[in-house]
């Protein structure tokens, strides 16, 4: 069974995607952590930010594994755990440059395909063009958001969690700016499929959000049997 989870960043797909991957025992795959790899890559070979070719080299050339159990999932880059790395506020910014980048999309999404497809059980895959490139037939397609307003918060309190100063305003101005990156972009921008189930998790707690889509993939599974 493949899950496809879209939705801007903040929206809560990557706390959903792994709750939904653990209780179904699939497999679960953080595309956007592929995306800041191969930003991380771009960043520390100080190549600039639109030297569109190369990154589209580095790409192809990059090991990107994902490797663990959803809660403890390790982002490797060549071997080497980058999984805090990638959370920085600067490959963050790189990587929403580095994701508008054709050639990299493409070997990305290959990417994805094959990890997606070759899963046993099958994957929850997490990103923004899941549901309607990578794997538009997937069984089941969702779309999260949630008011910029509502997305900045958490995320503004995730960061302060982890020691990170900002402000709630900063925050919200740097959603803002990476919201607008992803639906403009010519190459699959964040759009949402036909199909796709959209919840709005303003105004739910994760308990809410979580029920609503287990009904929805329960429903499917009986619906198909
Ligand atoms: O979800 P995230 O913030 O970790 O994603 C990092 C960047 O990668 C973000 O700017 C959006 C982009 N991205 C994308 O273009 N397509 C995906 N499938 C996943 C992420």
């Amino acid at each position: 069974m493949i899950i496809a989870i879209d939705g801007p960043s903040g929206a809560g797909k990557s706390t959903l995607g792994k709750l939904l991957a653990k209780e179904l025992g699939l497999l679960y795959l953080d595309t956007g952590a592929m995306y800041r790899a191969v930003a991380l890559a771009v960043v520390r070979n100080k190549l600039g930010l639109t030297d569109e070719d190369s990154a589209a080299e580095l790409a192809r050339k990059a090991r990107i594994e994902l490797i663990g159990e959803p809660d403890s999932l390790k982002v490797f880059l060549n071997d080497e755990d980058v999984s805090a790395e990638i959370r920085t506020l600067e490959v963050a910014q790189a990587a929403s440059i580095v994701s508008t980048n054709s050639a990299v999309r493409r070997t990305m999404a290959e990417h994805q395909r094959q990890i997606g497809e070759s899963a046993p059980k099958g994957c929850v895959l997490e990103g923004r063009d899941i549901g309607s490139v990578v794997f538009p037939k997937a069984d089941i397609k969702f779309f999260l958001t949630a008011k910029p307003e509502a997305r900045a918060r958490r995320r503004f309190e995730e960061d302060r969690a982890k020691g990170r100063i900002s402000t709630y305003e900063q925050t919200l101005a740097e959603i803002n700016e990476r919201d607008q990156r992803d639906v403009s972009r010519e190459d699959s921008p964040l759009t949402i499929a036909e199909d796709a189930v959209v919840i709005d998790t303003s105004e739910l707690d994760l308990a809410e959000v979580f029920e609503q889509m287990i009904a929805v993939v329960r429903g499917e599974k009986s619906e198909a049997a």
